[in-house]
């Protein structure tokens, strides 16, 4: 049995199953039913000063059959007196002392920074997550993500933090920022202890139609939300991997947070350099049970790959992400479409025709249609719209023994320099005539 256990830049935990700041982690209740259920640790909803939540509060993207494909959200930090969450902290150590429990922070001066921090490590909390996220309602006061947003602001605080706390600090970051290095280095240089990210982005998820304001609704005026769940995961793990590839960042160990929902949204995260996870918007959606499934799908896939612990494979994805300069342009797959398993649908002829190389063919009187390999580039465009699993797939049809990147061209003086170059890419490649476009015209 691997061991799942995790020391988090000093915050030690059964695994790596954290709950993300937010509604799930509002109070002793919901954190105690949570570690019960199997989560190992959990930031507590942002403490801070006193606020007023308004009512509405949500809203989603449901795409086509799913609900909640994204969420959006207005909500501000915890609106319950601080003292019953200090109370309540210290309650789940005692029933939890092995559990991690993080207590997030936004509060606006160094003394109250001061005294938050002295707050809650005096009820017992593990850690400190520092929320420089949140893009809404907050950052209006100078807090969230517009401290997110200022490196230099974000650093001087992390210094006052650093200054005043005796457990270990994370820095969350808002992913509302052109280059998330820039937030990254200034926590790190700042003294930080670890990273966490992403909080939500920025978003309008939707504009109601009779009342022409903005989802969520609050009484016929609405406003920009925070985006999160499985729609935001790309752009999280985009981020991930800015930071755990960057020179000065990357030993700094970092929370993964933003659409996790499964074990193996996990995996992806622990292989683009997470030593943790965090999820809100599925534990919202599905609720605590949802760790059963990424406990087991974990274990399996560690005794699969034979590995001991998690840090086993932190990170273990970073050295295949590269930039589009290293690629090998020699590398060339085909698509290939297994007939036994076709449906006739069409789906991809259409797609390759209109959208991408003209590379299918339907013959008169067939259903299944046909590749025709030297039109195919290989943009996998018809195997990703292709509803059978596995019926077309990306043959490789280069001998694998030729590797030619654009930045060896660029430094061999081969890069075309001119459209006409015969070493420019597409020059050969097949298009239809003009007219073919308008060949099933009647007249
Ligand atoms: C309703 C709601 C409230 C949130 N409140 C907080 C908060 O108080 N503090 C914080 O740091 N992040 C807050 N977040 C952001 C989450 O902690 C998390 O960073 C984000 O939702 C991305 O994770 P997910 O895709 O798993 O939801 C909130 C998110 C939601 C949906
Ligand atoms: S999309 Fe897939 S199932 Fe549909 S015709 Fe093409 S190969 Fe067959
Ligand atoms: S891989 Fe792209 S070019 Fe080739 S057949 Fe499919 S859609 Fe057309």
């Amino acid at each position: 049995m691997p061991d799942l256990s995790i020391n988090f830049a000093g915050i030690k935990s059964p695994n790596p199953f954290w709950l993300a700041s937010a509604p799930p982690t509002n109070s002793g209740y919901q954190v105690m039913k949570a570690f019960d259920a199997g989560w190992g640790g959990a930031v507590w909803k942002t403490l801070g000063i006193p606020v007023i939540n308004v009512s509405s509060r949500y809203g989603a993207i449901n795409y086509r059959d799913t609900r909640i494909a994204g969420f959006n959200n207005i909500e501000l930090i915890t609106d319950r007196p601080l003292a019953d969450n200090l109370k309540e902290i210290e309650e789940v150590k005692k029933y939890f002392p092995d559990h991690a429990v993080i207590a997030s922070l936004m509060v606006e001066t160094r003394e109250q920074w001061i005294q938050i921090i002295k707050d809650v490590e005096n009820a017992g909390a593990d850690g400190i997550e520092l929320n420089f996220g949140c893009p809404h309602g907050m950052c209006e006061r100078g807090m969230g993500s517009a401290v997110g947003q200022e490196p230099s602001v974000l650093k001087t605080i992390v210094e006052w933090v650093m200054d005043a706390a005796n457990i270990p600090v994370i820095t969350k970051l808002t992913p509302n920022i052109s280059d998330i290095t820039d937030p990254g280095l200034a926590a790190v240089q700042g003294g930080t202890d670890a990273i966490s990210l992403i909080n939500t982005i920025k978003s309008i998820v939707g504009i109601d139609l009779d009342s022409y304001a903005p989802y969520p609704v609050v009484d016929g005026k609405g406003t920009n939300g925070g985006y999160c769940g499985p729609a935001v995961k790309p752009i999280a793990m985009h981020m991930l991997r800015e930071l755990a590839q960057h020179q000065k960042i990357k030993d700094t160990p970092i929370s993964g947070i933003g659409g996790i929902e499964n074990w193996r949204d996990v995996v992806e995260f622990i292989l683009l350099g997470a030593s943790s996870v965090q999820v809100c918007t599925a534990a919202m959606h599905y609720g605590f049970g949802i760790v059963r499934e990424m406990e087991t799908g974990l274990i399996k896939f560690m005794n699969d790959k034979g590995y001991d612990t998690i840090y086993d494979f932190v990170g273990k994805a970073l050295p295949n992400v590269t930039e589009w300069k290293h690629l090998n342009l020699k590398h060339k797959v085909v698509a290939e479409i297994n007939a036994d398993k076709c449906i006739g649908c069409q789906l991809c002829y259409i797609a390759c025709d209109d959208g991408a190389h003209q590379a299918i063919r339907i013959t008169e009187g067939t259903r299944v249609p046909e590749i025709i390999d030297e039109n195919c580039v290989g943009c996998n465009l018809c195997s990703l719209v292709c509803p059978v699993e596995e019926c077309i797939t990306m043959d490789k049809r280069d001998d694998g023994k030729q590797h030619v990147t654009w930045a060896e061209r660029t430094d061999a003086g081969t890069i075309p320099t001119t459209f006409n170059d015969d070493l420019a890419g597409g020059k050969g490649h097949f298009v239809p005539s003009v007219k073919d476009a308008l060949k099933h015209r009647k007249s």
